[in-house]
């Protein structure tokens, strides 16, 4: 059943085309978006004013690089919280308040009870989940389900692109509904979010070499930095989780910027730094916090887009994928970065699929 690959991860890591093709069949009707079971009129959509994106581990992940889509395109202010942070504060919540939980498993129990607190408080609430039927599809008032299908592997991949996918229809639905994007806008945003699908299947096909030999590079480190900027900096989150969960290598993630707020004091001869390097409207701003880590000796690891030849310059291994428009970006680097997690952890002779002290679904607070 795993299809003839050694792990559960590695089919699913190869599924993703499908996945964003399965999430994006019929969303886009008569040449407006639509997503008939959020079971909000457009009216109510139009007033909403504030979003909050609660979830925890990866489809928090998936949430931070949608709050980068919510606020660009759309222009509702919105926030990305841990659902075990969120569930014990007191965020500000009216009935213009959209919550948008995301949960894979669909019964994480932070994310439920985040869900239920919001609701008391007034928040219309839809859930983003990979089960049908499950306590997060139940208890929103809307759903969108990503369409993933199973999910065996501890770690999510799959799971967490069709959440992506799913929650970037989501901020272009809130954006067309409020006249922030015009229609030729959405249908030309949709048009290359589906070319993802043939984008992640060239880098399935092609990036195996150059991810091999990073692996190869970072398997004996101890510990591993990840950055980026803009959504370099939110995929670069998912790079790190990904990389602990299954390698138990330390990793870590940051802002490229902060870098010399503090974590460049851990770059010696040979750590490596994983970098989200695509080109975006902060490349430059990247390349030069590279080169601050380049010249205390890191070894750079850098996710970059084919093309980009003077990347070279600043990394020790490049693994290039196709270019995209930076909104998408995350979809295509989020792939890389899976397989390099995966890479190095076979290379560590760990168990890709059952990591220890992790549960599928962490049902219990
Ligand atoms: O089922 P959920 O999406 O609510 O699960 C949330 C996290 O437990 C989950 O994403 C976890 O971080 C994964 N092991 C990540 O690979």
């Amino acid at each position: 059943e795993k299809g003839g690959y050694p792990d559960f991860m590695l089919k699913e890591i190869h599924e993703q085309p499908r996945v964003i093709r399965d999430t994006l069949a019929g969303r886009l009707v008569g040449g407006a978006l639509s997503i008939d079971e959020l079971d909000l009129s457009v009216e109510e959509l139009n007033l909403i004013d504030r979003v909050y994106i609660i979830a925890c581990g990866t489809s928090y992940h998936a949430g931070l690089i949608a709050k980068n889509l919510i606020e660009g395109w759309a222009r509702i202010p919105c926030e990305c919280e841990v659902a075990s942070e969120f569930r014990y504060r007191n965020p500000i919540i009216t009935p213009t308040t959209l919550v948008v939980a995301v949960s894979q498993s669909g019964e994480t129990a932070d994310t439920l009870a985040a869900i239920r607190d919001a609701r008391v408080k007034g928040a219309r609430v839809f859930g983003i989940t990979n089960v049908v039927g499950s306590p997060v599809a139940r208890e929103s008032d809307g759903v969108i389900y990503t369409k993933a299908n199973k999910e065996i592997a501890v770690a999510s991949t799959k799971s967490f692109l069709g959440q992506v996918v799913s929650l970037t229809l989501l901020a272009m639905l809130l954006a067309q509904v409020k006249g922030k994007l015009k229609m030729n806008q959405i249908r030309l945003l949709f048009r290359e979010l589906a070319d993802t699908a043939d984008q992640v299947e060239r880098i399935l096909a092609e990036c195996k070499p150059a991810i091999e030999e990073a692996a190869l590079a970072c398997k004996d480190a101890r510990s591993a930095l990840f950055v980026g900027r803009g959504m370099g900096a939110a995929v670069s989150r998912e790079g790190a989780l990904k990389l602990k969960e299954i390698s138990y290598l330390h990793a870590e993630s940051y802002p490229a910027g902060e870098m010399k707020h503090g974590p460049i004091a851990l770059i010696d001869e040979g750590f490596p730094v994983i970098a989200v390097a695509t080109k975006s409207p902060v490349y430059d701003k990247l390349v030069s916090n590279l080169q601050e880590s380049k010249a205390r000796g890191a070894m750079v690891v850098a996710i970059a887009t084919e093309g980009d030849e003077e990347i070279r310059k600043h990394a020790d291994h490049v693994i290039y994928i196709p270019k995209v428009r930076d909104a998408f970006s995350a979809i295509t680097a989020s792939v890389p970065l899976q397989l390099l997690a995966r890479a190095i952890a076979v290379a560590r002779g760990c168990d890709v699929d059952q990591p220890r002290n992790l549960a599928k679904s962490v049902t219990v607070e």
